[in-house]
């Protein structure tokens, strides 16, 4: 029996804008998703999935995950062994959270301990890369990154990518707020592209905007200027509803955590639907916007970045 482990993970700056080379922030968050891998005697590879998830999730998913798991094992050349793997862990299976690439890492490690295959990080997260295409298309590398490191890690695509992790004096806390809506980031991040096609000019400037706002977070974050970094938050979500990825929950949502004391808010992962975060240091106030986002009827997750 093989096991495995792939963490969640929260983008902190530029979801999308990732995709075309910008740099992005994003962290590890304390959930993760497990994998067990079987060998077994029937000819078929089954997959039980025991992982909590948002209601809708896993049907929404399913031919996305199936295709991440032929993807997998091709990678790994395991495609002709009959195979049981079972998903479980603690991290609710959503949009914006890093689930799919959780599961991908964590398949990946199990089924390289099942057959000794002795791969390292790197090699982990190039398969986990060739899964994340299942749910993706053409994904930028930066949530498996995430999921196969831990930790705060500042993540440039380009060949080859950049990746850097951050070391910042204390962990802070944040609330992931969940719209209960399971998003289609593949179609998220088509739409992107077809109107950057379409408005080459005015992207142009949105997408410089952006690059600008993570330099100025990574400065925030390194000298640990919270205000800054919560505007810097805000002024990421302004540049995400430009590009037409937030949606009508995801800015309730992001207003509400504002307006109840969060120093930045904005919507996390592929967006029109799925995660919000927002940066709350110290538990009174993470408590405080936790039971707001829950009051309105929306699940709340609180967490920590920078562990
Ligand atoms: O929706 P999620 O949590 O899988 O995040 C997707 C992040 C994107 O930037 C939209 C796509 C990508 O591949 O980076």
């Amino acid at each position: 029996m093989g096991k495995g482990k792939g963490f969640g993970k929260v983008i902190l700056f530029n979801e999308h804008f990732v995709v075309y080379g910008i740099p992005s922030i994003v962290s590890a968050i304390d959930l993760k998703t497990t994998a067990v891998v079987e060998k077994h005697t029937k000819n078929q590879v089954i997959l039980d999935d025991q992982r909590p998830a948002t209601k809708g999730y896993k049907e929404e998913k399913k031919k996305h995950r199936k295709e991440s798991l032929n993807r997998i094992l091709k990678k790994m050349e395991k495609e002709n062994h009959p195979l049981k793997i079972t998903l479980g862990g603690n991290l609710v299976a959503a949009s914006g959270i890093g689930a799919s690439a959780a599961s991908c890492v964590a398949i990946a490690r199990a089924i390289n301990e099942e057959f000794n295959m002795e791969l390292t990080e790197e090699e982990i997260n190039a398969v986990a890369f060739e899964g994340e295409k299942g749910y993706h298309g053409s994904p930028s590398g930066v949530d498996n990154t995430a999921a196969t490191y831990g930790g705060l890690i500042w993540f440039k695509k380009g060949a080859p990518d950049v990746m850097e992790r951050l070391k910042i004096k204390t962990p802070l806390g944040i609330v992931m707020g969940n719209t209960g809506v399971v998003a289609n980031t593949k179609l998220a991040v088509k739409n992107v592209r077809q109107k950057k096609e379409k408005y080459p000019c005015l992207y142009e400037k949105i997408f410089t905007h952006a690059e600008q706002v993570v330099e100025h977070a990574k400065e925030a974050l390194m000298s640990y200027n919270l205000t800054e970094l919560g505007e810097c938050m805000n002024k990421n979500h302004s540049l995400l509803q430009k590009i037409a990825v937030s949606n009508k929950n995801l800015d309730f949502l992001v207003q509400l955590a504002r307006e109840t004391g969060a120093l930045g808010a904005k919507l996390t992962g592929g967006g029109l639907g799925g995660y919000m975060v927002a940066l709350t240091p110290g538990s009174t106030l993470q408590e405080k916007v936790a039971r707001a986002i829950t009051r309105e009827g929306f699940y709340a997750l609180k967490t920590r970045i920078g562990v």
